[in-house]
């Protein structure tokens, strides 16, 4: 593992405790339905699924509540231990998303939530993620888009950093955010046919009042016309089937 990732994993080992707590109350809980809502609109229902970057599992329980299996992955034991107390008929194992231990064509889907910008080489997970999705199966991608609004969150999360403060996401690691455009070409370039990209979410949990109110209210609104706006993106893209 590179320094980076040794980095990345010691983070999450570290915050697994709190990771929860940022979506335990009502804002955020609405940010992480809102999301897994527009990555499971590309997921077959009852399908099996490589969820790659799991964290706590918040999305294999909601992905299993719908009927389909899953399989969690991530890079911090820690999270895989809460992900295993979340979520009991579903299986975790920690390892890297650039080399996934599984079988070739072995799920149905993949997803990964919010863990695609720690990537140091996102080709090689895509190459990964091909290799083990049957053909005919799904990719979904949620992760930070690059806008005028999160260009400069690495140098904040750097400050961050340096001034000791320890919350989740907060260090020097490299991330690396993507536009549609780039998502297309990255897994256009894995193989992946119709592929689709588009950005998502607008209401920040951090907002304070009224402006959060606000931004709910007005979210679907820029969503679908002033996406520029949104700061999230949901990539997708299909296995060819034989
Ligand atoms: C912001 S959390 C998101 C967790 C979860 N997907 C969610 O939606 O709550 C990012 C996760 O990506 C994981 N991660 C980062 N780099 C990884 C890698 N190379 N391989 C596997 N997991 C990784 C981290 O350990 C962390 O659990």
């Amino acid at each position: 593992m590179s320094g980076v990732q040794d980095k990345v994993q010691q983070h999450y080992d570290e915050m697994a405790e709190v990771y929860d707590s940022r979506y335990d109350h009502r804002r955020g809980r609405a940010y992480y339905s809102h999301i897994s809502r527009h990555v499971m609109s590309h997921l077959p229902r009852r399908g099996r699924l490589l969820d790659v970057g799991c964290g706590t599992g918040l999305f294999v329980y909601r992905y299993t509540s719908q009927g389909g299996s899953a399989v969690g992955l991530d890079i911090s034991r820690g999270m895989i231990t809460r992900a295993r107390a979340r979520n009991r008929s579903a299986d975790f194992g920690t390892g890297n998303a650039e080399m996934l231990p599984f079988r070739d064509e072995s799920f149905d889907a993949v997803a990964s939530l919010l863990a695609f910008s720690y990537l140091k080489n996102p080709e090689q997970m895509l190459k990964e993620a091909w290799r083990v999705l049957a053909p005919g199966g799904t990719l979904a991608i949620c992760t930070l888009g690059r806008n005028f609004l999160t260009s400069g969150l690495p140098a904040v999360y750097s400050l961050g950093e340096a001034m000791r403060i320890r919350q989740v996401g907060v260090g020097a690691f490299g991330e690396r955010y993507y536009t549609p455009g780039e998502m297309i070409a990255l897994l256009e370039a894995a193989g992946f046919c119709d592929v689709s990209a588009r950005k998502c979410s607008f209401a920040h949990l951090n907002l304070v009042d009224p402006l959060y109110s606000i931004a709910r209210r007005i979210e679907p609104f820029v969503e679908e016309k002033i996406p520029s706006l949104a700061y999230n993106l949901i990539a997708s893209g299909k296995k060819p089937g034989r």
